[in-house]
């Protein structure tokens, strides 16, 4: 079976310990549920029969719907084309520049958007999403003299896994996402990381402070107390020691591949967490 991989380069991307988590991943389940999906490295590679996917981004959301949708995803893969052949430094700006004026960005068509996020993904500075308060996208220009914004073999085998399988897409909080889980059933949580020291972790408008890791770690409880398989990745820190430590820990060096500054693109150790035992 052809897989398909991330159509956006997405800050905390799973693609290097892919491997890794689907070999922790439970050999049998029901519905998989990703609530921050990002890019989907996992989801693409598990490739399950039936899963729930979310993230908090609407924007990034109306990307998988729109690859989804037959119509939707043949507009947005022409509009994709013309973003590629007029690319330049002034076009970049223009594209980006859309949102400032909010109901011009609100009446375009969600085709245009998608075509729009995965554009600014591929022409801006280190592919980084960032909004500011007025959820603006305001990272600069890549300054690539060309960008490769359709790959239309990935999003051909992207569109089938979405079509051929039971793949419901929502766009809300992770909490609610996972309210329908069930006992069998596999959630894989890769959140926004807590960290020791401030490091890059602004995905959204919305911030993820301990608050919300120490909210996270009451739903991964939950599930567990539903009976359902639950794996989360984060940094090995003190407090997610501290609020996991009755569970699974397995350990994984990573390099982390976006970040404004050298320094902050060194090896960090990542760990992954399960409530049940693969061996
Ligand atoms: C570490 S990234 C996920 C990386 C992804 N798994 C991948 O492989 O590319 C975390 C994601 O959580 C999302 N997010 C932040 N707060 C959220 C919330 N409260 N509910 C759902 N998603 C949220 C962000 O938009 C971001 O895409």
């Amino acid at each position: 079976m052809l897989k398909g991989k991330p159509f956006v380069k997405w800050a905390g991307g799973k693609r290097s310990i892919v491997n890794k988590l689907i070999e922790l991943s439970p050999h049998e389940f029901s519905t998989y549920y990703e609530p921050f999906i990002g890019g989907g490295a996992m989801l693409f590679e598990l490739s399950p029969k039936k899963a729930v996917i979310n993230d908090y981004n609407r924007e990034l959301m109306n990307v998988y719907q729109c690859i989804k949708d037959e119509n939707k995803f043949t507009l947005m893969s022409s509009e994709l084309n013309k973003h590629e052949k007029n690319h330049s430094e002034e076009y970049y700006y223009q594209i980006r520049d859309i949102d400032k004026n909010k109901n011009k960005f609100k009446r375009l068509a969600d085709y245009k958007r998608a075509a729009r996020t995965i554009y600014l993904n591929k022409a801006c500075f280190n592919g980084l999403y960032r909004v500011n308060s007025q959820n603006q996208f305001n990272v600069p220009s890549g300054k690539k003299n060309k960008i490769n914004t359709y790959d239309g073999i990935n999003l051909g085998i992207i569109y089938s896994f979405l079509n051929l399988n039971d793949i419901k897409i929502l766009s809300t909080d992770y909490e609610e996402a996972v309210k329908d889980a069930k006992k069998g059933d596999f959630i894989y949580f890769d959140p926004p990381y807590d960290s020791d020291t401030t490091t890059f972790n602004n995905y959204t408008d919305n911030g993820f402070d301990k608050k919300e890791q120490k909210r996270l770690f009451k739903v991964f409880c939950d599930l567990d107390q539903r009976g359902c398989y639950v794996m989360l990745s984060n940094y090995n820190t003190i407090l997610i020691r501290e609020l996991y430590q009755n569970y699974y820990f397995h350990y994984v060096e990573t390099q982390r591949n976006i970040g404004a500054k050298a320094k902050d693109r060194g090896i960090v150790e990542e760990v992954i967490i399960t409530n049940y035992n693969n061996n």
